[in-house]
């Protein structure tokens, strides 16, 4: 089945975007690392923004993505860690809604609303029942996904802007976005991430993330946990664990039930 939302021709400049949200949420599965003490499953782990300091912090982290780009530039990155951390790091390919690790994790968690890339019911399906097969009696699986603003509608769909602008490594990168389209009936958005990278010898090319992502409300993915086993324990809207009413963020920390 196909993937959406793997970043093939712009992982590079993945970690260009230094927004508070791509800080705020390492040191918060850091200490559910700490406290439970055991294997951590990171799915979707990307480029290592999270696997890496959870790896650097002493526990031994498993990683799973589907795209090889955004696991090369996790290598590339963990090549200047200690021989400790790098040691700590289990990484593989694979698909978040169907893989057999034959192990199971204390902790397990799919950040970065990585899991609205699972947009059918059946993908959703898939993937909790191999995360709660792969979770032990005791352990935690959390998940994090965007509140949506309000109620989406017609309206959301909005031309280019522009989220930010850096300099990495000498190279100028813009990042912009285009709300292009929303399947209201299925809660789908459609978003296009730009990428404008102007190189030293000041000619811009331009990279497109075309992504999809399946939007819930928080008693519809509370629903989604429960109907899969899953009991959630802890709510909280943002990352300094302030009630969900109060923040732009929807995370779920569960056990099996
Ligand atoms: C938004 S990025 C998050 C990366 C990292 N966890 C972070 O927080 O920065 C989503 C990641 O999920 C991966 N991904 C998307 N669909 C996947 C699937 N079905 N199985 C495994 N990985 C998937 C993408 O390749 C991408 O690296």
């Amino acid at each position: 089945m196909k993937i959406t939302n793997t970043y093939k021709t712009t992982a590079k400049y993945y970690d260009s975007d230094n927004k508070d949200l791509l800080k705020d949420d390492i040191d918060f599965y850091i200490d559910y690392a700490n406290k439970l003490n055991g294997k951590v499953l990171e799915l979707g782990c990307g480029t290592g923004r999270i696997t890496i300091p959870v790896a650097r912090s002493g526990h031994q982290i498993w990683g799973l993505d589907a795209s090889e780009p955004m696991l090369d530039v996790l290598w590339k990155k963990a090549k200047k860690e200690s021989k400790t951390t790098i040691d700590n790091l289990n990484i593989s390919t694979g698909d978040m809604r169907n893989f057999e690790l034959n192990q199971k994790f204390k902790l397990i968690f799919i950040p970065f609303r990585t899991f609205q890339n699972l947009i059918t019911d059946e993908e959703q399906k898939n993937c909790l029942k191999c995360t709660y097969d792969h979770l032990t009696d005791d352990g935690l699986f959390i998940v994090n996904v965007f509140k949506p603003w309000g109620l989406i509608d017609g309206s959301w769909v909005q031309p280019e802007q522009t989220d930010y602008e850096t300099i990495q490594d000498g190279i100028k990168i813009k990042r912009t976005h285009i709300r292009e389209r929303v399947d209201l009936n299925n809660q789908v958005i459609y978003p296009t991430l730009i990428y404008y990278v102007t190189n030293k010898d000041g000619k811009t090319e331009k990279y497109y993330e075309h992504l999809a992502m399946k939007y819930y409300y928080v008693d519809q993915l509370r629903e989604l946990l429960q109907k899969n086993g899953f009991e959630v324990i802890n709510e909280f809207g943002y990352y300094d664990k302030c009630s969900i009413e109060e923040g732009g963020e929807i995370i779920f920390v569960c056990k099996r039930s």
